[in-house]
């Protein structure tokens, strides 16, 4: 039996690398699972109704290009949130959440070869893991970009070589950052769009936070002005009600790009993935025209913030994010952290080192922990608390 080569550079998946880590161990305490990211907050009561009434429509396949009503829904709400006019047949692709069209896309995109060479697919580094097996997935070469603190954690790509870039086909950029919490600016998105035009090469831009943040609402790729004449034509955006309306078992996204693209896009994606069930579609495009369930949950993700601020204020190692619901703490030796934590505490992190790649012992994420804000408010602070503790 012959496996293809390229994903043995695929490290173990980072929840398989924590399981190996914290062993057969009991925790020391009551658990509290601070490790993976899925939003536990409320949803909206009236979905059960909405999918009762339309539970008929499971008897049927879905359209595969997203129902009217949900493509008007993404539209309109990319008019209330960006300013932006799309057009909800020809920019929008309806998708299973953005995991799956992260991954698709690069495979979609990849070209075979750039100039001759395999194209490089930009990471940032730290990053959210699909992305790396999409670059492999496509036979492209990864290449990891640092998000260093000095660079507010986002990855510099105004530094790369020219030569370099001209090899690039595909960047991929998450901002609000999983797992930093950092926002690129306008500048900064401006910036790289300006890259992707003078190197041809697209931009994924995960922006699947964009509504969980602590004072401003993040600025979106789609805001930033190329200056060229095709506007769309180099970027393509990722988004989902899986945070913003805590919804990740919901399985509906969306992205968002150039005619072209999106019409390329939709032609591979009916090869490879279903479509999402109507009653599904119905609760999406209800969820995109209701604002209030999205903000009542960011005042929630607000106090958890502000509860952060004030356990770690004396820490050096704490960087309070600006969006997302993850702290990524700075504690020495992220894996002994981890363990400590659990053995000693109960509680389950993951070691920043299982988002980043690098020479062992020399990955930017070393240092690190990544907590998940997920839990309730009082099973948070419990959590916090004995970070803090341990920390100190
Ligand atoms: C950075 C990032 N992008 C994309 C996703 C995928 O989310 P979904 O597939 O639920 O839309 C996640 C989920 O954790 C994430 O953290």
């Amino acid at each position: 039996m012959h496996l293809p080569g390229r994903f043995s550079q695929l490290p173990e998946y980072t929840f398989d690398r924590l399981r190996t880590l914290l062993g057969s161990n009991s925790p020391g305490g009551e658990v509290i699972d601070m490790s993976v990211g899925g939003p536990r907050h409320e949803f909206p009561p009236w979905i059960m109704d909405e999918i009762t009434l339309s539970s008929h429509q499971f008897s049927q396949y879905p359209p595969k290009n997203g129902t009217s009503e949900l493509l008007a829904s993404i539209a309109n709400w990319y008019k209330a949130r960006y300013d932006i006019e799309i057009d909800p047949d020809k920019n929008i692709s309806v998708v299973n959440g953005t995991r799956e069209a992260l991954f698709n896309a690069c495979i979609a995109f990849c070209p075979e070869e750039l100039h001759g060479k395999k194209p490089r697919v930009l990471l940032p580094n730290p990053f959210y893991q699909v992305y790396v097996g999409a670059a492999l997935a496509a036979h492209a070469e990864p290449l990891f970009v640092d998000a260093p603190k000095e660079n507010n954690f986002l990855p510099d790509f105004t530094k790369i070589p020219p030569e370099t870039l001209d090899g690039v086909a595909i960047v991929y950029l998450c901002s609000p950052s999983n797992p930093q919490g950092s926002v690129a600016s306008r500048d900064y998105l401006k910036d790289l769009l300006r890259l992707a035009h003078k190197h041809d090469f697209l931009i994924f831009s995960d922006e699947c936070y964009s509504e969980i943040y602590r004072h401003n609402a993040p600025p979106g790729m789609i805001e930033i002005k190329s200056g060229f004449e095709d506007d769309l034509s180099h970027k393509i955006m990722f988004n989902s009600l899986s945070k913003r309306s805590n919804l990740p078992g919901l399985r509906t996204g969306f992205m968002v790009g150039g005619a072209q693209l999106i019409e390329h896009f939709k032609k591979y994606r009916s090869y490879s993935d279903p479509a999402v069930p109507i009653p599904l579609q119905k609760v999406a495009a209800r969820l995109l025209r209701d604002e209030k369930h999205v903000i009542a949950s960011r005042e929630r993700y607000q106090r958890k913030y502000a509860l952060a601020d004030q356990i770690f204020d004396q820490h050096e190692g704490y960087n309070p994010p600006e969006a997302g619901f993850f702290l990524w703490l700075d504690v020495g030796d992220g894996e002994q952290m981890a363990k400590r934590l659990w053995l000693e505490k109960g509680v389950k992190v993951v070691p920043g080192a299982y988002f980043s790649f690098g020479a062992e012992g020399e990955t930017p994420g070393e240092r690190y922990i990544r907590v998940a804000m997920v839990a309730d408010e009082q099973e948070l602070e419990q959590g916090l608390n004995a970070i803090g503790d341990m920390m100190r």
